[in-house]
């Protein structure tokens, strides 16, 4: 029988690249998304894939979504954790709300995806978790304090989980992505985008697609001996 994958995040940017890459892997794919139900509704239209609604940022209406997911689909053995946003400002403009919307929505939000899926992995003696951090986890970035708290803190949940989970045959990891051709890094402005992309040794920013081979590959019987590991796909921008 086909493995359950659940994408949070899903339906747009990276997340939608890996729900597709999964999906033509031959798993059952679930994709959550927080609020364009356009959007959502667009992408199952296109790919088949069922999209669920929830704030990853509540543990409870993530606990009651992953419970409908596996009711309805099946139990989830590869969890991707990529739902994220970005509150970017210098630290001294930075407000205390954009501090904790980013910290609840990519840090929490890890802790109330993986959690809930955690105790029918360990039962089933296999499990992927899959985190997306980023390039910007791993080096700091300007105006974003808030977000490399999270991403750095990705590296710090993999690690502790691929040492508790080994012996149950889960394994959990995280990519690091470096600039991707998504809205987010479009909302950036033109010319500081255009600084970014000159530091780039591959002269180009990533495609979704990249990073969602990456994740197909962690989410395989063939990666069980890969654990706690930290995958960088950045175009030779930065090394861990
Ligand atoms: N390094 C050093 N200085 C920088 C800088 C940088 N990377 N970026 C901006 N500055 C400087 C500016 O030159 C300016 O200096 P002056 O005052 O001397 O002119 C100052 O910092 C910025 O001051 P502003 O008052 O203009 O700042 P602002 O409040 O308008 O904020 C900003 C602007 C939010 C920082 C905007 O420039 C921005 O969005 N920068 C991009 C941040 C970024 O790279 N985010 C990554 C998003 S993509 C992503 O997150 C995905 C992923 O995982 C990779």
């Amino acid at each position: 029988m086909a493995r359950t994958a659940l994408v949070t995040g899903g339906s747009r940017g990276i997340g939608a690249a890996i729900s597709k890459a999964l999906r033509a892997e031959g798993y059952n794919v679930a994709a959550t998304y927080a609020g364009n139900d356009e959007a959502a509704a667009n992408f199952t239209d296109e790919t088949g894939i069922a999209t669920y609604k929830w704030n990853v940022a509540d543990y409870d209406e993530s606990k009651a979504g992953i419970e409908k997911v596996e009711a309805e689909i099946g139990p989830i053995d590869i969890v991707v954790a990529n739902a994220g946003i970005t509150k970017d400002a210098p630290f001294h403009k930075m407000t205390p709300e954009q501090w904790h919307q980013v910290i609840d929505t990519n840090l929490t939000g890890v802790f109330n995806t993986v959690h809930p899926v955690w105790p029918g992995m360990r039962e089933r003696k296999f499990g992927r978790v899959i985190v997306i951090s980023s390039i910007n986890g791993q080096k700091g970035q300007f105006a974003q304090v808030n977000y490399a708290a999270t991403k750095a803190g990705d590296l710090g949940i993999v690690k502790s989980l691929a040492q508790e989970g080994a012996r149950a045959g889960i394994t959990a990891n995280a990519i690091c992505p470096g600039y991707i051709a998504t809205e987010m890094v479009m909302a950036v402005p033109e010319k500081v985008r255009d600084s970014i992309i000159s530091q780039i040794p591959a002269g180009r920013l990533g495609e979704p697609e990249e990073i969602a081979r990456c994740v197909a590959f962690l989410a395989s019987e063939d990666s069980q001996f890969i654990n706690g590991s930290t995958i960088s796909a950045n175009g030779a921008q930065f090394f861990a």
